[in-house]
């Protein structure tokens, strides 16, 4: 697809769809963002969506719907058993993904609950190129451990490294010499490597992960979740890739792992996920999980309606017209950002935009959570809702320290389709005023800490008055203004 220039030289996103449905959006006055805060513990993942104006949460199930896909929805085969629903899906897994043995679960958790029981034990190491929190939990949850094998480039925000989620091979090999292939139950690499900063890897370097798993009879697992986006990349950054095809690319990344798995909350714009093989051992050996924990082989605990509207999504993620939306908005919004020396992770990734809540609180040390605080801030002064993306995700030792993220990150999710122009500049608008009154940011400790997963339910509060002030500022500097 040509790039579409502006004749002013403006290099901005242009939408290549239309708005067919629209829903209305609350933006309610500041002090009420103030009592959602309070009664939502400063954890962005309890405010409700009265609240919140745009919600920049995530992408999770999400993304904007074609009109293809909704129509789809209606020709579902409702059947416990036996449902043309999934024949179809099944179709759209072998067209777009190349597997031909598909195994259905309600999200992409699902998979890895199931893949994690299948294959880790105590004792058992998952290489993988940075954890997910949800992949992370399951793996501890049955006695294994995770290495986390980045090139130290993936850590540095500033950054224009073109692949920054490359797995490094050196200490891949190392970690497999230093605790035995017999012990390493799969390689984990995961596409748009998320907590970083949606950053993706090359196909050379999945390439060289495939080699080793072969050296050393290993299975080679991809998380595919965001698949789409991260083929986006390797099209547009990875010079042997500049003439192939969407399709093509998303066959080349399948076809080197043993096993795929995802969200079709994300990778094709439904609610869902599925695990997908060639391998008949491997499908086997998962097989009887399914109906356990998820439901009969051909819905796997998914509604049918989503079931069709999955096929049809997978078959969208092929159209670069549709793919590029994301990562064009997020690439306008980080170099927005930039340009007003707002510190964000470069190169543009895919997801969203990440600020850097380290360098933007630099005053708040990690014990009081930079990221959270941040987070909680521009909900305040905007009706934005972003996500932490650091110390409060990370999960505690096995010893029930603390352990500190690597990095401490605000994440605007942009999904697909969702959001118009002016309100992508509204975020920067306020993110920028919010920069410039950054020292009247404070801390949050923890008031409630679920055992698991804290930082869906957990409940914090502020270490001062700091919300309170910062809204009086607000109110000096906007007026009336909402
Ligand atoms: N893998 C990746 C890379 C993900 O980003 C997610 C979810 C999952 C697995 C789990 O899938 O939510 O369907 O169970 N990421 C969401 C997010 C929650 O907001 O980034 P799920």
């Amino acid at each position: 697809m040509q790039d579409i220039k502006f004749y002013s030289g403006e290099n901005i996103p242009l939408e290549l769809h239309k708005v067919r449905i629209v829903q209305k959006l609350n933006l309610v006055p500041i002090e009420r963002r103030l009592e959602a805060l309070y009664e939502g513990g400063f954890n962005t993942f309890r405010l409700s969506t009265m609240d919140v104006f745009l919600d920049m949460l995530t992408d999770s199930g999400t993304n904007a719907m074609s009109d293809n896909q909704l129509a789809a929805m209606m020709q579902a085969d409702d059947a416990y058993a036996g449902s043309q629903s999934f024949v179809r899906l099944q179709k759209a897994v072998e067209d777009v993904l190349g597997k031909k043995l598909l195994l259905p679960v309600h999200q992409g958790r699902a998979a890895e609950n199931i893949i994690s029981l299948a294959y880790v034990k105590k004792g058992s190491l998952v290489p993988m190129n940075y954890h997910f929190t949800t992949a992370m939990a399951h793996i501890t949850q049955n006695g294994g451990k995770i290495a986390e094998l980045l090139y130290d480039e993936a850590y540095k925000i500033n950054s224009d490294h073109p692949f920054k989620g490359n797995m490094n091979i050196e200490k891949l090999e190392e970690v497999i010499k230093h605790h035995g292939a017999n012990n390493i139950p799969f390689i984990r690499m995961e596409a748009s490597t998320n907590l970083i900063g949606g950053q993706p890897f090359s196909v050379q370097n999945l390439r060289d992960v495939r080699a080793m798993a072969d050296k050393y009879g290993i299975r080679l697992v991809l998380d595919a979740s965001l698949l789409g986006e991260n083929a986006y990349m390797v099209l547009k950054r990875e010079a042997e890739f500049k003439d192939s095809t969407m399709g093509e690319i998303l066959k080349i990344m399948t076809g080197m792992a043993d096993l795929v798995y995802f969200s079709a909350r994300k990778l094709s714009s439904s609610r869902g996920g599925g695990m997908c093989t060639d391998n008949m051992t491997i499908y086997k050996e998962l097989e009887a999980l399914v109906p356990l924990y998820e439901g009969f082989l051909t819905y796997g605990g998914i509604s049918i309606r989503e079931i069709e509207a999955m096929a049809v999504g997978l078959y969208e993620t092929l159209d670069e017209s549709m793919i590029c939306q994301s990562p064009s908005f997020i690439k306008y919004l980080v170099e927005a950002l930039d340009a007003k020396g707002i510190p964000v992770i470069k190169p543009a990734g895919v997801l969203g935009a990440h600020v850097d809540a380290m360098q933007v609180c630099a005053h708040i040390p990690q014990t009081e959570y930079p990221a959270g605080a941040l987070a909680a801030a521009l909900f305040l002064i905007s009706g934005v809702r972003g996500m932490e993306r650091g110390s409060i995700s990370n999960q505690r030792d096995e010893y029930g320290n603390e352990t500190y993220a690597d990095m401490e990150l605000l994440r605007l999710a942009v999904p697909r389709r969702v959001f118009t122009l002016s309100q992508i500049k509204y975020v920067e608008d306020r993110l920028n005023w919010l920069y410039d009154n950054r020292l009247l940011i404070g801390g949050l400790r923890f008031v409630y800490e679920p055992p698991v997963l804290r930082f869906f339910m957990g409940g914090l509060e502020p270490t001062t008055d700091w919300p309170q002030k910062l809204m009086a500022k607000f109110k000096e500097d906007f007026g009336e203004s909402l």
